[in-house]
């Protein structure tokens, strides 16, 4: 593995996580009762918006029951228990970090629904599946840690039906410099970010037709402000999974983000 790989692993190496989440979820629920995937969302939704993004972003790719789903950069798989749940189809996570995906899986079968959801570790550079597997594609919070974008992009096209839709719900760059630690990075070293423009055109390029590309900046610094206002985030949170520091790391995208140094780019597209 290169070391920007290894960079990426050791900043979601979360030691110990499966542990941490049972004796998190054990103060509020008994491990015996199956858990609803929407009470987990400000633990397992790892991007900008929480669950609110992820179900945009299932509508506009036009997810149905039987499309069968790839989450790529999956995490500790909530918007994969989500879209199964709200949208009945089957989902497959794939994640770089080997404690994501055991957590993903033991989150999994707390919510019941490991008949429908399944996850991997590998990389988004080699997915582990053959040609035109997948009906659709989401992409959430993962492009900003991966530098070589046209092999992200022609895996994610290779594993896709002719056809198939492709959804992504990334931080761009708008130019500036990033305030660092941020939640995809402690340094600039494993951050890779690209401008919506260069984002769509790399994409295009590995063989899709655009069908939505939005700025959802506004919307993303009106649910900072409303964090802000709210006072300490419900529990457990993201804190469990990405540590104490979580806290600054959020706060440090809030900056980011109201100082125009970075921006949202929800996109679909459409594998031609
Ligand atoms: C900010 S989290 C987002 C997780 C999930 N998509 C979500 O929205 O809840 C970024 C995830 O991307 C994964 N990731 C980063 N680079 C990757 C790569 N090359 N291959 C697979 N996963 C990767 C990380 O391990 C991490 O779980």
């Amino acid at each position: 593995m290169n070391d920007a790989l290894d960079g990426v692993r050791e900043h979601y190496r979360a030691t110990g996580l499966t542990e941490r989440l049972k004796a998190a979820l054990a103060t509020n629920s008994a491990e015996q009762q199956p858990l609803a995937p929407a009470r987990l969302a400000a633990l397992d939704q790892f991007h900008t918006r929480g669950l609110a993004a992820t179900a945009e972003l299932a509508k506009l790719a036009g997810i149905t029951a039987d499309n069968s789903v790839i989450d790529v950069g999956s995490g500790i798989g909530g918007p994969a228990r989500f879209l199964a749940a709200s949208h009945g189809c089957q989902v497959t996570g794939v994640d770089l970090s080997e404690p994501f995906v055991e957590a993903a899986r033991y989150l999994t079968e707390r919510t019941g629904q490991s008949d429908r959801v399944s996850f991997q570790t590998a990389s988004a550079l080699a997915l582990p599946f053959d040609e035109g597997e997948f009906d659709v594609a989401l992409l959430q919070h993962v492009a900003m840690n991966i530098a070589d974008r046209p092999r992200l992009y022609a895996e994610i096209r290779r594993v896709l039906k002719m056809g198939g839709r492709f959804a992504t719900y990334d931080v761009v760059s708008n130019g500036g410099e990033p305030h660092y630690p941020v939640p995809w990075a402690r340094t600039s070293d494993t951050s890779f970010l690209l401008t919506a423009d260069a984002t769509r055109e790399a994409i295009e390029l590995a063989g899709f037709r655009t069908l939505v590309c939005q700025d959802d900046s506004e919307a993303a610094k009106a649910w900072i402000a409303q964090l802000r206002a709210s006072g300490p985030p419900p529990s457990p949170n993201l804190g469990v999974v990405m540590g104490p520091d979580f806290a600054q790391l959020a706060a440090n995208l809030g900056r980011n983000l109201m100082e125009g140094r970075v921006d949202i780019l929800t996109a679909v597209f459409e594998a031609a």
